[in-house]
């Protein structure tokens, strides 16, 4: 073996202890409780009134509620049977997956997987007034 190659094998086992370290160092650098033991998705039986609205209140009725809905293009979400027509059809939830050829909603940001997902599988139960 020449000398490059002795020295290129060697600069990769360092670089390797090195990232390695760093990548340790840096995934224990979390002293957050719920970082470290996050709460286990439970995602069923989800309800409009206590997962659903929560979600749309936080997110979507600054621009989206009978009062506010100038601000989003006169589209109310606020109210089952408001919001029923962007359910069916789809639009609400390729709105907040951001799919092509829809205005992403909210048209700052994304909303997170969990709120995505609540908002799918409620949809895929069947939309209940619950
Ligand atoms: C800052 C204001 C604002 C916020 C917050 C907002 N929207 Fe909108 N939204 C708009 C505007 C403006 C339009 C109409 C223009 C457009 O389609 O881009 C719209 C349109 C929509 C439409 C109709 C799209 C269509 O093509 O018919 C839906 C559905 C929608 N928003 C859902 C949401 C949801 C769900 C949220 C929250 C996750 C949200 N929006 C948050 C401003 C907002």
């Amino acid at each position: 073996m020449n000398f490059l190659a002795l020295f290129s094998k060697k600069f990769i086992w360092v670089w390797m202890t090195f990232s390695a370290c760093f990548l340790l160092v840096a995934s224990c650098s979390s002293d957050n409780e719920e970082d470290l033991f996050p709460a286990p998705m439970v995602l069923e039986d989800i309800s409009y009134a206590n997962d659903v609205t929560p979600i749309l209140s936080n997110n979507c009725y600054g621009c989206h509620s009978s009062a506010t809905a100038v601000n989003g293009g006169g589209h109310i979400l606020e109210g089952y049977t408001e919001l029923q027509s962007y359910v069916d059809g789809g639009t609400l939830l390729s709105v907040i997956k951001h799919e092509d050829g829809v205005s992403a909603m909210p048209p700052f940001g994304m909303l997170s997987e969990i709120q995505i997902s609540t908002i799918e599988i409620w949809i895929e139960e069947g939309a209940l007034d619950n």
